[in-house]
């Protein structure tokens, strides 16, 4: 089969969260099924620095606004385990400091900069070769499915041509004025409440959910959650229509990347079989946050995230006084909103002593948390899937979590310090709190708490489980278009 992925994010060059880590290791494992893969990416000014001069494919492809054409170069990225990468080439557009917004806001094109990608996407396949499906993921691509059936509807070569939508944050929709529908040439007739109107806004991501052949999200917890008016933002009921094409497919793993046995990024290798080089990552981190005399008893507690709403750091700050009062060291690294940024910071001015935060995007870190931390903390008030504590499993890091989407269908808690973690339930700081107790308590348990973080380390989460099932969605996406 000939699959071509279409993406905002794709590891290794291009990535704010887990979207680009699927769309960097989920083509690899459909490759190795045998199929042949390509991924479109935005040649953002982060990849033109990674690959400069990328070769050039096609010199210029004709992209057509209301009043204007744009003019985009295909660039070849390369092939690496049998996938091939093509760039969409428009300084104009992609040349800029980040991908979707500066500290001020979201860029105020970002309606041209994806309706474009997304043309370009299907405009370079109608000469590089026409596949067999489009897989499209979140709001930045989903417009190749409304593409496809309006302004394409009468290309014979893309009739029998299916697209399958992932979903992988409902809650970034890609909202835009009305006009959007003119700029982007797009039929009036579709701004319409069952199409791309949401209240009185063109919605990126509810027209790819209309006209997909199949939509997916990434558990099945979340496939559910989605349908609800509170996890929908809204789509709910567009979703609820077509829940019988809406599959939940948990996210994997690139181990690859995220193995302890042989990650370079940390300072000592360990397995099940051996874990003593986890002590010396411990230390390691500890050193890299300036934290000193930290003993042995004290649990190092680790947060890897986008600073955004979704991720419950209102949580933290809500019972941290309390916190604070435990035997932890808490270690956090992210970026993102201002507010989280500021919340965080203030929270680890406050306790020196407990809490240090480094406020940046920084991988290498990233996995030495991973690797140092006894815990892992995901409060989320929503999580599609979640990798960091798919991550952490790998890594023996306990997570502790709130029990919601991925998360639920991950991390599993028994009553004597079985499973694989721990969980809560309510939306509520102090029932995070309790399961923060709970692990510490059992922390204190060398043997119970090796046994868990053994139990963690051998489960597989591997994609080659997941490619499958995707394999199967895009069988009967084709069958149904045919
Ligand atoms: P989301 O996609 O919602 O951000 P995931 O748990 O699916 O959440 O994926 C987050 C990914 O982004 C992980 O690979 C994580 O290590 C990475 N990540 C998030 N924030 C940072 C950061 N500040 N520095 C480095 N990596 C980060
Ligand atoms: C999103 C979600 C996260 C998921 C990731 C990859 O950013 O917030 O839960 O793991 O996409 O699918």
């Amino acid at each position: 089969m000939h699959i071509v992925f279409a993406a905002s994010e794709c590891t290794p060059w291009a990535k704010t969260g887990g979207l680009a880590d699927v769309v960097g290791a989920l083509p690899h494992a459909l490759a190795k099924l045998g199929h042949k893969v390509e991924v479109f990416l935005p040649y953002y000014r982060q990849v033109a620095k990674q690959v400069p001069g990328a070769p050039v494919v096609l010199q210029s492809v004709t992209i057509p606004f209301e009043y204007y054409n744009r003019f985009v170069r295909i660039l070849d990225g390369g092939k690496t385990e049998g996938v091939q990468y093509y760039f969409i080439d428009s300084p104009e557009m992609f040349d800029r400091e980040s991908f979707y917004a500066t500290p001020s806001g979201d860029y105020a094109d970002n309606a041209e900069r994806f309706g474009l990608f997304s043309r370009a996407v299907i405009e370079a396949t109608k000469v590089l070769g026409v596949p067999d499906i489009f897989h499209v993921h979140d709001w930045q691509a989903a417009m190749i499915s409304v593409y496809l059936r309006s302004t394409y509807y009468f290309d014979p070569v893309f009739r029998k041509v299916p697209t399958v939508l992932s979903i992988h944050n409902a809650g970034y929709q890609g909202w835009f004025p009305p006009q959007t529908m003119q700029k982007l040439l797009l039929p009036w007739d579709m701004f319409t409440l069952d199409k791309l109107e949401q209240f009185d806004n063109v919605n990126f991501l509810k027209g790819g959910i209309v006209y997909a052949d199949a939509i997916t999200t990434v558990s099945r917890t979340y496939a559910e959650e989605i349908k609800t008016a509170e996890f929908g933002s809204g789509l709910e009921d567009t979703l609820q229509k077509r829940s019988a094409d809406l599959t939940g497919i948990l996210n994997g793993v690139d181990y690859e990347e995220w193995d302890p046995s042989n990650d370079p990024l940390i300072a000592a290798h360990y397995s099940p079989e051996d874990l003593s080089g986890k002590k010396e990552c411990r230390r390691d981190l500890l050193h890299a946050f300036g934290f000193h005399g930290v003993s042995e008893d004290t649990a190092v507690i680790g947060i890897v995230s986008r600073f955004a709403t979704q991720k419950g750091f209102d949580f933290i700050a809500q019972v941290a006084d309390e916190l604070v009062k435990e035997n932890v060291a808490i270690v956090a690294l992210g970026t993102g909103e201002a507010y989280y940024e500021h919340l965080l910071t203030g929270l680890a001015e406050r306790y020196p002593e407990k809490m240090r935060v480094r406020v940046a995007y920084n991988n290498m870190l990233a996995h030495k948390i991973e690797a140092g931390a006894d815990l892992f903390l995901m409060p989320s008030r929503y999580e599609p899937c979640g990798l960091n504590q798919i991550y952490s499993l790998k890594y023996g890091t306990i997570p502790v979590v709130r029990a919601t989407g991925g998360l639920q269908d991950t991390i599993d808690e028994q009553a004597d310090g079985g499973g694989n973690g721990f969980k809560f339930w309510g939306y509520s700081a102090w029932a995070m709190l309790d399961a923060i107790k709970r692990a510490l308590a059992l922390f204190q348990d060398k043997e119970k708490w090796t046994a868990m973080m053994q139990r963690g380390m051998v489960q597989d989460f591997s994609w080659d489980g997941p490619a499958k099932e995707y394999v199967k969605v895009y069988e009967r996406a084709i069958m149904n278009r045919s």
